[in-house]
């Protein structure tokens, strides 16, 4: 199946509602898809923690052995004062290593950038304890939260934004560099960004990943219908639908869809809409794309960083990145 050269990106601009994309990605032709972004109410973050830990899914083990074994490492090529920003906290977890070898320096502001708000919670309550910590959080979208963070800094003050796990690979690889030079644009000479990139690895080891045996993956993906159901007054019926990833050798990619196992017709009632799908015709609701290491630095330049230092963890495949300012 070919697909569209471009998909929206995780974070879509602020005028946009749920039932307006909806509506939008399922009369998208000829390819309906639905924003990643949406995947994540609290059933789905709830369900992407599960993620994090199955064995299949090595990403987020791998980035927090990175940054336990380097967090002293990756603050010390930091700049004396900063106020970091993380853009997609997620639970905090794998944050907070970072955070306590901050703090062991100084008092530092956290500023967790959420459009999830069960996350923004989640993360609140897990890194509350650490000694000499402030945390505000921003229940907005990517940019606009950073846009904000930037705006209300300290005179001195350098930002150190955090764009961890491996959500750069959601955007489609020329949108990954717009978004990291929109991220640029808000910065000055002296912040750096901390960019995580999952690294290409065999087809098997991929799939797997976005496959896991026990369905937790499938559950997430199609926990989109559900909250379309629930929230928009949709009538899918979640037994019509199936999981499936599969890797996209040209973008290096992993695609995730909801495939229609028969013809189905579905109506959501706040998105005035009704639609038809084939049997086999698919929803494409992510893409996830893998790097290697050294193309980043390539990448960083293009959008106006400097690669300043970069730490890779073999054993799965994964690598954290540190970007200055140019
Ligand atoms: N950013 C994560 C990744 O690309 C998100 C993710 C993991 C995901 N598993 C998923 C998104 C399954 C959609 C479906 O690895």
């Amino acid at each position: 199946m070919s697909l569209p050269a471009s998909r929206p990106t995780p974070q879509p601009g602020p005028p946009s509602t749920f039932a307006a994309d909806v509506r939008a990605g399922l009369t998208h032709a000829p390819q309906k898809e639905l924003p990643s972004m949406y995947l994540y109410d609290e059933v789905g973050s709830a369900l992407f923690e599960v993620i994090t830990v199955l064995p299949e899914y090595g990403v987020t083990r791998a980035e927090e052995r990175l940054l336990t074994r380097y967090a002293n490492e990756i603050v010390d090529a930091l700049p004396a004062d900063v106020k970091v920003a993380e853009l997609g906290s997620g639970s905090g977890r794998k944050t907070r290593r970072i955070l306590e070898a901050l703090c062991r320096k100084r008092p530092t502001a956290y500023c967790p950038i959420e459009i999830s708000r069960t996350a923004l919670q989640l993360c609140r309550r897990e890194l509350a304890d650490i000694e000499r910590i402030s945390i505000v959080g921003y229940e907005r979208d990517y940019l606009a939260g950073l846009a904000e963070v930037s705006r209300q800094r300290k005179d001195g003050e350098r930002l150190f934004v955090l764009f961890l796990g491996s959500t750069i690979g959601n955007f489609a690889r020329l949108a990954a560099t717009r978004f990291l030079r929109d991220i640029r644009a808000m910065l000055r000479p002296g912040d750096t960004l901390l960019l995580g990139t999952d690294l290409v690895k065999p087809v098997d080891t991929l799939i797997a990943a976005y496959d896991d045996s026990i369905g937790a993956t499938a559950a997430f993906n199609l926990n989109l219908l559900s909250r379309i159901n629930r929230e928009l007054d949709g009538d899918f019926d979640l037994h019509d639908f199936e999981h499936v990833a599969r890797f996209n050798p040209d973008v290096r990619s992993v695609e995730m869809h909801l495939r229609a196992k028969r013809h189905v017709e579905a109506h959501v009632g706040a998105a005035r809409l009704s639609i038809e799908l084939e049997p086999g015709e698919t929803i494409w609701t992510e893409s996830s794309h893998k790097y290697h290491a050294d193309e980043i630095p390539a990448i960083a330049a293009d959008a106006g960083f400097e690669c300043a230092h970069q730490w890779v963890e073999k054993e799965w495949g994964f690598a954290e990145s540190l970007l200055a300012v140019r």
